[in-house]
């Protein structure tokens, strides 16, 4: 098989790698692909975002498959196009990418659906927003932009003041664009978060092992929110007992909802939950594979990859049986100095050897650039170290004995992947 990935990060490079295990796969394109990618796959330089390019380059190349993994495309419909052009997709189409594209969509959909989530109300002015949260008088309180906006459509406002300067930026400053056209003002849950991925082909899900995605940037959860700073799996805190609990009101329910809204989703679904006092609630859905998740799920991937795409777009998930290691993973995120604000790009990488690879870990490249030999950085999340062990203290003493081999200007990482709640 001719296999396309569209996409450029961390993740694209671990489905790569998986991808490659598979014997059915001849060859990987990706596109765009970054430094590290480039390594394991040919690099196509064609915008994430552009279909009519996509379809052009597939029926050119007689790719067998494409694998869409970022959310833009997803919620842009490049599912849709490929599959209207006779080219066979994995991913959801853009009617069920909505799950995470529009906050309003996936919160209504709980609501009607009785699926646990935080208590919340939509608006679309923003003094009515803040009048309802004076009302309330309730801190913190959380506030969301409806639509896409890199992770960090999220504020978490600790009073009156931070609540109204989060209202102004994304509803009349604009911050997001359009996707703060509506926000969401929600409840604050307190509880430890996990992120559970599904394989899902609208009739049976396959949830896969459960990870922990670290969202702040500095160690201690302080700083600002980024995409997320390192994954262990598994999670301790998902117990047999939560998973059963999460499989009965939360995973079946939404793949039942999305049906009946004639929205089935065929993919990987991603549920970010919260085990709060009350039991698990959904915080996000997301319609792809996470970021830096994958990174630790698919290491401990038996299953031929390649087999399970097929059987999610041939609807046939209830006849595979899918297999993982028992040994934990942890990916250790390696980031530009500032991100996620301001940082600088090209500075030179030491200590990958010419694969972009350490010993001792599997180095998923994110933002990187391979220019005559030598890798550069070329983003905010450079680099996901990733080991796996017996337990998750042998994973993580294996990635961060991995990430002091390694180093560029300025570069920060956390110590304490792994260690918090
Ligand atoms: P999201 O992009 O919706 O996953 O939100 C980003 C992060 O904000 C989550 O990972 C949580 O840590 C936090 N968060 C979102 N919603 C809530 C909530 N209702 N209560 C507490 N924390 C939340
Ligand atoms: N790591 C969170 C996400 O992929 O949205």
């Amino acid at each position: 098989m001719k296999i396309l990935v569209v996409g450029s990060g961390g993740r694209e490079h671990a489905i790569i790698r998986k991808l490659k295990e598979s014997p059915k796969v001849d060859k990987i394109y990706a596109a765009p692909g970054n430094g590290g990618i480039s390594r394991d796959a040919e690099c196509v330089d064609i915008n994430a975002m552009d279909k009519e390019k996509m379809v052009e380059f597939s029926k050119n190349n007689k790719i067998d498959l494409v694998f869409v993994a970022p959310d833009d495309p997803l919620a842009a419909g490049m599912v849709d196009t490929l599959t209207e052009n006779g080219i066979r997709a994995f991913g959801p189409c853009a009617n069920a990418a909505i799950i995470e594209s529009s906050k309003v969509f996936s919160k209504n959909l709980m609501k009607k659906y009785n699926i646990p989530t935080a208590s919340y109300e939509v608006f679309n002015d923003p003094h009515k927003v803040m009048d309802y949260i004076e009302a309330q008088g309730k801190y913190p309180v959380v506030i969301k932009a409806d639509g896409l906006a890199l992770g960090k459509g999220v504020i978490i406002a600790q009073n009156h003041d931070e609540a109204q300067d989060a209202v102004k930026e994304i509803m009349e400053d604009k911050k997001f664009g359009d996707s703060g056209n509506n926000v969401v003002v929600e409840e604050f849950l307190t509880g430890p978060e996990v992120s559970v991925l599904a394989f899902t082909d609208g009739k049976t899900l396959k949830p896969m092992v459960s990870s922990k995605d670290h969202k702040r940037a500095y160690d201690n959860d302080e700083g600002l929110n980024t995409g997320g700073m390192g994954t262990i799996s598994p999670n301790p805190y998902y117990t047999p007992e939560i998973a059963e609990i999460c499989r009965k009101t939360i995973f079946e329910p939404t793949v039942a909802a999305m049906n009946s809204e004639n929205r089935t989703f065929k993919g990987c679904l991603y549920f970010g939950l919260m085990i709060t006092p009350d039991g698990p609630k959904v915080i996000e859905y997301n319609a792809r594979f996470g970021d830096p998740e994958t990174q630790v799920v698919l290491p401990r991937l038996k299953t031929d990859f390649v087999d399970i795409i097929n059987a999610v777009i041939d609807g046939t998930l209830n006849k595979l049986d899918i297999e993982w290691s028992d040994e934990a993973t942890a990916c250790v995120v390696m980031a530009s100095g500032g991100y996620p604000q301001a940082y600088k790009k090209g500075l030179e990488i030491t200590g990958l050897d010419e694969n972009g690879q350490v010993s001792g870990a599997t180095v998923y490249h994110a933002g990187t650039k391979y220019t005559d030999g030598k890798f550069y950085t070329n983003g905010g999340r450079v680099l996901g170290v990733t080991a796996s062990g017996k337990t998750l203290d042998e994973a993580l003493e294996k990635a961060y004995s991995a990430v002091e081999k390694i180093s560029f200007d300025g570069v920060h990482y956390r110590k304490d992947i792994g260690r918090t709640k």
